[in-house]
This record gives C-alpha cells, sequence and structure tokens, in this order.
C-alpha cells in the first residue's frame, strides 16, 4: 500500500461530489490514517456521515479564514496524531455575483474574499503543517484550475486567486524543501461539484472540454483521486513546485 501507516489532514469535504472526500477515501484505501475538517455546522453532519465508512478520522471544524481554527486544527492533530506525512488543500470560495457578471466589475471585498479564503489559507495552513512534518518526507498538495492560468468565461476573481494559489504553492515549495517537504498542486479539469454548480454555464465548459480535449471526454473524480495519491506518496517524491493536470490533455491545446 502506498501510503501504509502514513498521517494526513483533508481540508474541503463537503459533500460525497466533494475533490476533497474522493482524495480522502483513495488514501485511506493505502492505508493512511487522517484528520479532516469541516466549514461550519451547516456541513458538520455531512462530512461525519461519510467519515463513518473511513477509519474514525479526527474530525474537526476549521473555517480557513480564522487563524484560531486553523491553529487549533494543528494543535489536535499534534496530540492526537503525533505528527503528519501529508495534506490536502481542496478549499476554495467566491462571492456568487463576482463569477456572473464581467471581471472587470470586481469588488475589492470580493476579491479579497476569493484570495483570503481560495489562496492565502495554503500559506496560513502550510506554516502550521510544516512542523509537524520534520524529520519525515512530507507532502502538501493544492487543488487548482486552468482558470488560473487561462481566461475561462465566467471564472472571473476566482481565475485571479488560482493564479495566486499556483504561484504560491513554487513559494511555499522553495521554501520547504530544503526541509524534505514537497509542495504540489493538481490542476482537475471540470468536474460537476457543489463549488464548480455556482459558475455560470459549467455545462457548456464540460461540453466544450469533451469535443476539444486530446482524450475526447471528462475526467472524473476517481482520476482526481488516482493523481493525488501519486503526488502525496513516495512514487512522486523527486517532484515538487509542480503543476499537474488532469484534464485529458485540455491544457495543452491552442486551437
Ligand atoms: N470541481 C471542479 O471542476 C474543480 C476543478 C479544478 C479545481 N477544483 C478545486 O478543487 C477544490 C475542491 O472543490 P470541489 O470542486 O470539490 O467543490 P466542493 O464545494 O465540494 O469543495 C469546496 C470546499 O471548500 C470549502 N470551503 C469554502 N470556504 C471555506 C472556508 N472559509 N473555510 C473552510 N472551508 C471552506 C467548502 O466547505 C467545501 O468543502 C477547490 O479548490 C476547487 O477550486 C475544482
Amino acid at each position: 500500500m502506498l501510503l501504509d501507516g502514513k498521517k494526513g489532514v483533508v481540508f474541503g469535504i463537503a459533500n460525497k461530489r466533494s475533490l476533497a472526500w474522493v482524495i480522502a477515501r483513495r488514501t485511506v484505501e493505502e492505508g493512511a490514517s487522517l484528520a479532516l475538517t469541516y466549514q461550519g455546522e451547516r456541513i458538520e453532519d455531512n462530512v461525519r456521515e461519510l467519515a463513518e465508512s473511513l477509519n474514525d478520522p479526527l474530525i474537526m471544524p476549521c473555517d480557513v479564514t480564522r487563524d484560531d481554527e486553523i491553529e487549533a486544527v494543528f494543535t489536535q492533530i499534534k496530540e492526537k496524531m503525533g505528527g503528519l506525512d501529508f495534506m490536502v488543500h481542496a478549499v476554495a470560495a467566491a462571492r456568487r455575483e463576482e463569477l456572473d457578471g464581467e471581471f472587470v466589475n470586481t469588488s475589492r471585498d470580493g476579491y479579497l474574499f476569493a484570495q483570503e479564503v481560495s489562496s492565502y489559507s495554503l500559506t496560513a495552513m502550510t506554516r502550521y503543517a510544516a512542523p509537524l512534518m520534520a524529520g519525515r518526507p512530507g507532502s502538501i498538495l493544492a487543488l487548482t484550475y486552468l482558470g488560473g492560468e487561462r481566461v475561462i468565461p465566467h471564472y472571473n476573481v476566482m481565475g485571479v486567486a488560482k493564479a495566486a494559489l499556483d504561484m504560491s504553492v513554487r513559494y511555499l515549495a522553495a521554501d520547504l524543501g530544503p526541509q524534505g517537504i514537497r509542495v504540489n498542486a493538481l490542476s482537475a479539469g471540470p468536474i460537476k461539484t457543489l463549488s464548480s454548480a455556482g459558475i455560470k454555464g459549467f455545462s457548456r465548459i464540460l461540453d466544450h472540454m469533451k469535443d476539444r480535449a486530446p482524450l475526447r471526454r471528462n475526467v472524473d473524480q476517481a482520476e482526481v483521486a488516482d493523481a493525488a495519491l501519486f503526488l502525496l506518496s513516495n512514487m512522486s517524491r523527486g517532484v515538487t513546485g509542480e503543476t499537474l493536470h488532469v484534464d485529458s490533455g485540455y491544457h495543452i491545446v491552442g486551437m
């Protein structure tokens, strides 16, 4: 098993469609023990119900805009798990109105909100995770999207947040590489989830990808989970600061 005896924390489960959920389940299949977090009481029941099929994970609340909640998560992981081998950041949010219109109309508040939740949170979390990875070959993974590299209709402020997230991955990889901690991004193709449902015209994006991607199809959650497993495990031990596209090759197409 690829993660036998490894300990991890996964941020970003909302329901059974969440990329964080399929990644969490896949890591447990490969022998990992987990801590999971949920954003607020509205989601807690979902996460606890899903977690019943895992191996008794540590479950904690965490709103990533709150430093005290981030700190509490890692304090509990230290006390109850004794250390950490991997962390998954699958958290993103933007205000609905910023995704409906044109990017040029992005409000200051909407811009800062998307950056805080979807980008800065990785750096804040990594600062607490890194000391728990001391002496281990740690692996940190962030979920990103092509909308941070190219213009995708209605991705708007979220695309700019993903660009910042992608660059944060590289700076964090450079900072933490000397400690043996790797930081990578997985750029998933469009998949129907709670978050992606908020993007206007999302089904058109799915159809377009099916017509134009080299593999002529969309990707599914299981394919994202398998690639995440590669990046979290020793199989990718020579890889850091990388963005791995799991998108049927769509990102290479110019015309
Ligand atoms: N679904 C796609 O098409 C797609 C493609 C590429 C990348 N991604 C990325 O994958 C990641 C997971 O998204 P998903 O598609 O599984 O959707 P999702 O809605 O299931 O997951 C998003 C998660 O972010 C969490 N979140 C939002 N604000 C938060 C906050 N303040 N504190 C803590 N958690 C917060 C939500 O609770 C939710 O669990 C995101 O980073 C997303 O941008 C998704």
